[in-house]
């Protein structure tokens, strides 16, 4: 499906690797020119590289920054003024006890997973009103519907950014610009990847096979019994970008694997 995002400008935070790297691909795949972030200049540098090769009509452009600083963000605002499209994908999650998480690991989880996204969507959201055209994205979780109790720090975040979505959606009622948030259930990104090798490390095991036995142990309300590929949610991240989902608004749209038990 051509999606209608030819010569669009995007930004997409945490896009080395992971979730945020399958929706830059994706999105380059349909013409966007695509702002490549994560605080490691190197990485960023051959993702810019990666893409341009497979996608030479487009011009990815690098945007190394640590996206929690405030002086680097702004940096990269005088750099980059204008974007059509802005997806927040960046966001840091660990399994913690609740009773090891101290009032400066709460904090660090805000300013991390909700702040800078916010600071980002402050700055380029009003362009996005004034041209009556664009798109956000929030990264959520289904943690955010659905907190585990694993993970109450991360949990809280990608809950608050459900409200942070639909508050800003009221900003662009009557004109075209949409902000939305993407809830991806459990994503096979390279983190991931290393956190179940880490967990069966001594066992002759293909990794599919490891994967379906730690589905069935830890995750059995999965209906697919499978991580979701980050092409996936790029694709649908793609979509979301695109004119066609220009209906979307303030929408928690879940691609969850069937994580959640709810109809909605
Ligand atoms: N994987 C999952 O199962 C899953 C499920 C639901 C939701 N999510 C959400 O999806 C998003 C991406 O997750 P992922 O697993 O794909 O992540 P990931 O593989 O850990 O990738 C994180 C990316 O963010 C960059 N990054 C980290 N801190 C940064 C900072 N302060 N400033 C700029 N860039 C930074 C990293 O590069 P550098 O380290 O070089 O900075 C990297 O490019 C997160 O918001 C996560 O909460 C993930």
């Amino acid at each position: 499906m051509e999606m209608g995002l030819n010569h669009k400008t995007a930004l997409v935070t945490g896009s080395t690797k992971g979730i945020g790297k399958a929706i830059a691909m994706e999105l380059a795949k349909e013409g966007v020119h695509v702002l490549i972030n994560g605080r490691n200049e190197d990485e960023v540098e051959r993702t810019v590289h990666e893409i341009k090769s497979n996608y030479p009509a487009t011009s990815p452009q690098p945007a190394a920054a640590d996206m929690v600083d405030i002086e680097q963000r702004e940096a990269l605002f005088l750099k980059y003024p204008h974007v059509d499209l802005l997806v927040n994908s960046m966001g840091m999650y660990e399994i913690m006890q609740y009773e090891d998480v101290g009032d400066e690991v709460w904090e660090k989880y805000f300013r991390t997973n909700v702040l800078a996204a916010n600071a980002l969507s402050k700055f380029y959201l009003p362009q996005m009103l004034k041209n009556n055209d664009g798109r956000v994205i929030f990264i959520a979780s289904e943690e955010a519907l659905m907190p585990s109790g694993q993970m109450p720090q991360y949990a809280m975040t990608k809950s608050m950014l459900l409200s942070l979505s639909k508050s800003l959606s009221k900003l662009t009622i009557g004109s075209e610009v949409t902000v939305n948030t993407i809830l991806p259930g459990p994503t096979l990104s390279e983190n991931v990847q290393q956190i179940i090798e880490g967990i069966y490390p001594n066992e002759d095991l293909t990794f599919s096979e490891k994967e379906k036995r730690f589905m069935k142990t830890n995750l059995p309300q999965s209906e697919i019994q499978r991580f979701i590929k980050p092409s996936e949610i790029g694709r649908l991240a793609a979509f979301i970008c695109s004119p066609y989902a220009s209906a979307f608004k303030g929408s928690p749209i879940r691609m969850d694997g069937g994580m959640i038990p709810t109809i909605f």
